[in-house]
Order: C-alpha cells, then structure tokens, then sequence
C-alpha cells in the first residue's frame, strides 16, 4: 500500500504524512528532504548549484537513511533544494531512490510535490494538501517565531509565491494534482480535521 502526498510548501503535509503513518504503521519519506540532501552537500562541498553534472552526482549520492530533517530544515537549503529540483538528472537519481523506498512493507506514506504524477503513479491513496498561500505564509511566519526567530510576514508571503511559482512552473515534473487525487484545502481546516478527512479516504481505499 502506497499513499502519495503531494501539495506546495507549508500546506500542512509534513504534520500530515507523519500523523497517518503512525496511525497505519507505515514507512514514511518526506522526499523533500532528498533534495534538501542534495543541496547541502553541494553548499558544504563549495560547489555550484547550477551545473547538472555536478548536482545530478550529487543526488545519486543521498542516503535515505541520513535524512535529518534538523539539519536540513534551513531557509537557504530549501531554497537552493527547489533550484536543483528543476534538474532532470537531479530528478531522476532521487525519484529512483524515493521508488525503491516506496516498496518496503508492509506499506509507505511519501510526501513531496510529484508523488501521484510521477514517483508513484499507481499509488493506492493519493492526496492533494493544499491552502491558500495567505494561510499557508501566515503558517510558516507564526513557525519561526514559534521556534524564537524572527520574520517578517510580507518576505515570508513573497518567498511562498516564488517557491510555488519554481514549483509549478518547471518543465520537469511540474506540482500539480494527480487526476485521480483527493483534493484536501486546509485553509479552514486544523490539523485534526485535515487528519480525519485524509482518514476517511485511507479507509475507504483500503
Ligand atoms: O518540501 P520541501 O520544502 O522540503 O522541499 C524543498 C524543495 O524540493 C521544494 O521547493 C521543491 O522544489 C523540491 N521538491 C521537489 N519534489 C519533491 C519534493 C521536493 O521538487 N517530491
């Protein structure tokens, strides 16, 4: 069994696909952190970010078992993660490791931006986590400052636009809902909601 998350940035996935794979005892992947992976061993090697051999070598060379979602929750990771995310070398070395981890039983919750469409197409349960970008930057500004940083909402509401606009705009495994994806807006929803009406499609499928 396989449940494909996908959705743009802080639309609530992450709370989301760790909650329903606890709930059904499922591998989860946050295939976001692949990338993130990836970067960061370019930034930390000094390398360029935007030469595809490189990145591309790189990418074959994440583990998925070093994820540290600590490590590479940083703003300027993120942000160098969505400019090598438009690399089909890039893209093709983690969606091979992000499928073989799909397979593992007795069954996988992913999250990221091309699940339903690309990496898992035959997935059992597909959802599409969405909310306007208004809430969803109001979510990661109240985040940082939750975490004691500091920001400021218009910079975090324009840098949402930008990565939806790197995300969706790319020619390579662009973020869009799968045609057979339940659409979830969170919008108006908390994370319990949001949690028992993804429950409800996972048990009618199941
Ligand atoms: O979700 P997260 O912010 O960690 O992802 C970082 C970046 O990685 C995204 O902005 C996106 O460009 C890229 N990504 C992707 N495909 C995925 C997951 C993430 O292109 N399946």
């Amino acid at each position: 069994m396989i449940i494909a998350i996908d959705g743009p940035a802080a639309a609530g996935k992450g709370t989301l696909s760790r909650k329903i794979a606890e709930t059904y005892g499922f591998h989860h992947l946050d295939t976001g952190l692949t990338y993130r992976a990836a970067a960061k061993a370019l930034i930390d090697a000094g390398l360029p970010l935007d030469d595809e051999a490189v990145a591309g070598k790189m990418a074959r060379e994440v583990e998925l078992s070093g994820l540290d979602r600590d490590i590479l929750s940083s703003h300027a990771i993120g942000e160098a993660a969505s400019k090598i995310a438009v690399m089909p070398s890039v893209r093709r070395a983690l969606v091979e490791a992000q499928r073989d981890f799909s397979r593992r039983e007795p069954g996988t919750v992913l999250d990221g931006r091309d699940i339903g469409t690309v990496v898992c197409p035959d997935a059992g349960v597909k959802l599409y986590v969405t909310a306007s970008p208004e809430v969803r930057a109001r979510r990661r500004y109240d985040e940082i400052l939750l975490r004691g940083g500091t920001a400021d909402y218009e910079a975090v509401f324009a840098d949402v636009k930008k990565r939806d606009e790197r995300d969706m705009g790319r020619a390579d495994s662009p973020l869009k809902p799968a045609e057979d994806a339940h659409l979830l807006d969170t919008s108006e929803m908390g994370i319990e909601a949001a949690f028992q009406a993804a429950k409800a499609i996972i048990d009618a499928a199941l």
